[in-house]
């Protein structure tokens, strides 16, 4: 927390506005709104998770549809798919951008367009903290008539090549505010889109789908998915040291490199002009080269009491989606099977960040 919370959350007191609706969740979405320049629309959800379920829905998507998405995630931005008794479709990443390999999901899509099987909706993830190429994807949805929903969830305060903010792209984004993303509510997220009625239905579909009348009167099934008034006055804390948090994780981040890229380790690359939220640090280890594998360095630091995690299994790879189609080479199972995630907290003190770059550099 910066302070600053605890201030906006008392005000939500002095309110009395606790939940579910209020002044502090309006003004968080258009404060989030305003950063994103005015022309999306903002849905304060419960968690991103909500607001990918969400997003999928108003796509359209429905039982037996396919969705094609990143493999390289985590499970909470794919189970929605789930939830909508469709199928997901996997890609493999670009090795020079670790996010979904553009010309790969070009094909496809060609290929099922010429056999009249298309997706309903492309979900790319940015991968921890990395925009996809919103440009390229935005103009391969038009082109075949999908809908595209990109998972900024670990993203925000990252800008793409083209300098468009994460969170604005498609026919919209998902945010996170859980505990461990960029800023936090506690547990939030939101929807962000181009569409006003898309934010409408999200908003209808949020709040357990009620139609006008004085009762209780429903045509269709909804959730109760909003973010809370008291959660909201967190986030409007949180926002005001977004740009601050996104610095910070971007000179953790420079700071591994700088140490560490010379002795065999290779990060996460980062396109020219880009600018990665750095939400978390990823390397990849040669083990033919260093003799020493991502397991031995993990093990080496969670002895030391340092958690650092493996990046995300791939999902063609879960036994839940052993039968689902991936489309690649397994640039991605090799991430998963070289890579690690450092400690990458933006309340890490240079100290301890010192203390992880001596214990590794020991072993290469
Ligand atoms: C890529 C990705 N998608 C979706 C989610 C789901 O967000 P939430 O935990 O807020 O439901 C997360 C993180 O938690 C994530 O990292």
């Amino acid at each position: 927390m910066s302070g600053n919370e605890q201030i906006r959350v008392s005000e939500a007191f002095a309110s009395n506005f606790i939940a579910p609706l209020g002044p502090q969740l309006d003004e968080f979405e258009e404060r989030v709104s305003a950063y994103f320049g005015g022309d999306r629309y903002c849905v304060g959800l419960s968690s991103g998770s909500a607001a990918l379920h969400l997003a999928l829905r108003i796509s359209g998507v429905t039982h037996g549809d396919e969705v094609w998405a990143s493999s390289m995630t985590f499970a909470g931005g794919i189970f929605p798919v789930n939830y909508l008794g469709a199928k997901p479709r996997f890609f493999d990443l670009d090795p020079e951008t670790w996010t979904i390999h553009v010309q790969l999901l070009a094909e496809e899509l060609e290929k099922a367009a010429r056999k009249g099987r298309l997706p309903r909706a492309i979900l790319p993830t940015d991968l921890y903290g990395q925009s996809v190429d919103l440009e390229a994807l935005e103009g391969l949805a038009a082109k075949y008539g999908v809908r595209l929903i990109v998972d900024s969830a670990e993203s925000l305060g990252a800008i793409g090549k083209e300098g468009r903010k994460a969170g604005t792209g498609g026919d919209a984004a998902i945010l996170s505010f859980n505990g461990n993303k960029i800023i936090t509510t506690s547990g939030g997220g939101m929807l962000v889109t181009k569409h006003k009625a898309w934010a409408d239905e999200a908003r209808f579909l949020a709040t357990q789908a009620r139609d006008v009348a004085p009762h209780y009167e429903h045509s269709t099934f909804g959730y109760n998915y909003r973010l809370s008034n008291v959660c909201a006055a967190i986030g409007l804390g949180q926002l005001e040291v977004l740009e601050k948090r996104v610095a910070r994780r971007r000179e953790i981040f420079r700071r591994y490199v700088v140490a560490l890229s010379g002795m065999g380790l290779t990060f996460m690359p980062q396109p020219p002009g880009a600018r990665s939220s750095c939400w978390l640090t990823a390397f990849t280890i040669n083990p033919a080269k260093t003799g020493v594998s991502r397991e031995d360095i993990r093990l080496m630091l969670l002895k030391n009491g340092i958690e650092a995690r493996p990046l995300w299994k791939p999902m063609h790879t879960q036994p839940l989606y052993r039968e689902a189609q991936y489309h690649g080479v397994g640039f991605d199972e090799h991430l998963f099977r070289d890579g690690l995630c450092l400690p990458s907290g933006s309340d890490m003190t240079e100290a301890e960040q010192d203390e992880i770059i001596d214990r590794i550099s020991v072993m290469l």
